[in-house]
């Protein structure tokens, strides 16, 4: 007999649908490889590498080098797998029986998966219905709840929008648990609470390198927080997680960030540039967004995506999720994907597909 933990085999499997996409702009990853000079050091960084070692040094090299930036320890840093891996662990270390996490709805598919997987229960605080953010509304669910962690994903995936850092301040003030902003699109949007770590102790902010610096292979993410919650989540993690590969590539990375300032500057231009495209075409309603991707509704999502997918272009489409019926997702990518991605929602409208 094969007896599963509780809960397992009830727990769904990520629901991207993957293939070899001619234009891949599901995942808002980013659609361009390293930048050349970039490369050139982390080939020649990875050439020295002991393999032979445990990764201590690296790890801590990345942590100095991150906390520079902040003006923060390397003790206020904890390195992992992925943003996913720090969030995953952060419900872990706050989750368990009956412990509750806040979160708002629709986000990131992936807390309600975490505070399951942390035992925990997870309580969406919905956003209004135009996908605004009503923060008495969740300070009142967090206190109500007597939530032990409460999480804002700003700007939010998959909708797009972003709150001012006043409101997270707001939020930190009026909260008593630990509060984790996850960032991962922060650079896109240009405003972190990470200025705010050192008023509010409790306050939690996750990065990740996957998005604007084009590393979603690597899988390395940051959290910032306060020395102790970082050292009791890091207690969470299994020895030496991280690999030296992914550790030195995120290293050079980190140390040449302003090789990537153009390329996020053409991106959030080119998001701009569809947007502004995509509000023309009748039938579609364009959300506002501080991201690298748009999220669209159409009166009838399915039909698009069955088009798109004829047209090899995969998007995240909603289907009928809750709150998110006929919804899809777009990322920004190449100024000529973008451009065959628009086109070929254009003939759909047109009724020419
Ligand atoms: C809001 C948000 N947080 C975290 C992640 C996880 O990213 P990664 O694990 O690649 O750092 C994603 C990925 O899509 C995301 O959209």
């Amino acid at each position: 007999m094969i007896n599963y933990r509780k809960g397992l085999t009830d727990r769904p499997e990520y629901d991207v649908v993957e293939r070899a996409w001619k234009i891949k702009v599901n995942a808002n990853e980013c659609n361009m490889n390293l930048p050349p000079l970039v490369e050139e050091r982390v080939m020649a960084r990875l050439s020295h590498i002991a393999f032979n070692r445990y990764p201590n040094e690296e790890e801590d090299l990345l942590k100095e080098n991150i906390a520079k930036c902040f003006a923060l320890n390397k003790k206020n840093v904890l390195i992992g797998g992925g943003s996913s891996e720090i969030i995953e662990k952060l419900f872990y270390a706050f989750g368990g029986e009956g412990k509750k996490i806040v979160y708002p709805t629709p986000s990131f598919s992936m807390y309600r998966i975490y505070a399951y997987a942390a035992e925990a229960v997870g309580v969406p605080a919905p956003l209004n219905e135009e996908y605004t953010f009503d923060a008495d509304k969740f300070i009142e669910t967090v206190n109500g709840e007597k939530a032990n962690l409460a999480v804002l994903c700003n700007p939010n995936n998959p909708t797009g929008g972003a709150v001012d850092i006043d409101i997270i301040e707001k939020i930190a003030q009026n909260i008593d648990c630990p509060f984790l902003v996850d960032e991962a699109y922060m650079e896109f949007y240009g405003k972190s609470a990470a200025t705010l770590l050192k008023k509010y102790p409790k306050l939690l902010i996750a990065r990740t390198f996957s998005k604007a610096y084009g590393l979603a292979a690597a899988r390395v993410g940051y959290l910032l927080g306060d020395e102790k919650i970082i050292s009791e989540v890091k207690k969470a993690y299994m020895p030496y997680s991280m690999n030296v590969l992914s550790l030195v590539t995120a290293d050079v990375v980190y140390q040449m960030k302003s090789e990537y300032e153009p390329r996020i500057a053409m991106m959030i231009a080119e998001r701009k540039r569809i947007a502004a495209e995509l509000a023309k075409i009748g039938g579609v309603k364009v959300y506002p967004s501080e991201t690298n991707f748009l999220l669209i509704r159409v009166g009838e999502g399915d039909a698009l995506n069955d088009a798109l997918v004829r047209h090899n272009i995969g998007v995240r489409s909603f289907g009928n999720a809750k709150n998110l019926e006929n919804c899809l997702r777009i990322s920004v990518g190449l100024r000529e994907e973008n451009d065959e991605v628009l086109n070929t929602i254009k003939l759909f409208f047109e009724g020419r597909d």
